[in-house]
């Protein structure tokens, strides 16, 4: 019999909601009145609750410390005119959380503690969602293996928790990108298709040397050649060449983009030839150098769609054109109207809190 689990929620004295800027937010730096938290321990989910947003006890040999072992997802609720609160395509996220856990050894979550108790804590902290083009609430679901000590074992308990930070752009300004030409992010075999703490971690140092360059982003490429486009770790990347698009298949290097796969459908809603397939860096270089190279832009949850300025590869570094035309700018217009419900929703995207 499937076990439901009841969620116990206890309520701030006071919200800290009045005192927030919303006009000034850094990503990630501020958090809603409450966090939902539960533990898997003996094989099953127990203590589903709904609490004030604070520190968590833990000690130093828990094992998230030393091994990594944690998993994460990215989503947003989005407020319309009329004050109705949606989340995006919500079941794609806690798909793909079941997937990371199981390639990291962990539980899965089932439905009503996943789905339901995230609509539960939006609900409650719902004036956190705030209503403006750009506005969000995001969501950050994970999971960390809580099991105290260091022998290198999968853990035998796990916390389960959801925060969440009002949010604008992820990033601010021009994105100018390099392309990864030694470093790898992921290898055949691998966790890049999941969502593994320790991917993004592992970008970090490449990052800082492409940043020291004036770069704000990689794109990496496949581990083997390097001759391959796959994604930049904090999106999935697409490239216009001419009128038509390209994003490179999913497979076990590459994250399975909840927004990449909106694109797509959105790029076919509106007769946009759109092709997923492996893209030679050779054959981006070439277009550049031809002058079809229209756009490269990343997609993500935090991210939207972000069209970007310019690429270095080895010595060649490229500047792509002004356009009138571009696709990104379209793309981010359609998802934008869908998830804060100006248009219609033609695939069911929208779920309403
Ligand atoms: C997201 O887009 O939600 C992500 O998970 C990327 C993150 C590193 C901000």
């Amino acid at each position: 019999m499937t076990q439901t689990h009841q969620i116990v929620v206890d309520k701030v004295r006071k919200s800290k909601v009045d005192s927030t800027d919303f006009e000034n937010l850094t990503f990630g730096k501020t958090y809603t009145d409450h966090m939902l938290e539960c533990t898997w321990r003996d094989g099953k989910w127990h203590d589903v609750n709904i609490k004030p947003y604070g520190p968590i006890q833990v000690e130093p040999s828990c094992k998230v410390f030393h091994y990594g072992q944690a998993i994460f997802e990215g989503m947003k609720a989005f407020k319309d005119e009329n004050e109705d609160v949606f989340l995006f395509r919500p079941e794609d996220n806690w798909k793909r959380f079941n997937e990371s856990a199981k390639r990291l050894a962990m539980p899965e979550l089932p439905e009503d503690v996943f789905i339901a108790g995230l609509k539960k804590l939006v609900e409650i902290d719902k004036d956190w969602v705030r209503k403006g083009d750009g506005l969000s609430l995001y969501l950050r679901p994970f999971m960390i293996a809580s099991e105290n000590g260091v022998a290198a074992a999968p853990s035998t308990e796990y916390k389960f928790m959801v925060i969440m930070s009002p949010a604008r752009a992820y990033y601010r300004g021009e994105v100018r990108v390099v392309i990864a030409t030694s470093f790898s992010r992921a290898a055949n075999g691998g966790v890049g298709y999941a969502k593994a703490a320790g991917n993004y971690a592992a970008s970090f140092y490449p990052n800082n040397l492409a940043m020291e360059e004036g770069f704000q982003q990689i794109i990496w490429t496949d581990a083997a050649t390097h001759e391959y486009l796959e994604e930049a770790g904090t999106m999935n990347i697409f490239v216009r060449i001419g009128d038509k698009l390209f994003t490179a298949p999913h497979n076990d290097r590459i994250l399975n983009g909840v927004t990449r796969r909106s694109i797509i459908q959105i790029a076919k809603d509106l007769n946009i030839d759109v092709e997923e397939k492996r893209i030679s860096i050779d054959e981006v270089n070439d277009a550049a150098r031809k002058g079809t190279l229209k756009e490269i832009f990343g997609s993500g949850t935090a991210a939207v769609v972000v069209p970007i300025q310019g690429y270095k590869h080895l010595e060649f570094v490229h500047e792509l054109p002004k356009i009138d035309d571009s696709y990104a700018l379209r793309f981010k217009k359609e998802l934008n109207d869908i998830q804060y419900n100006r248009v219609e929703d033609k695939h069911g995207w929208r779920v309403k809190i």
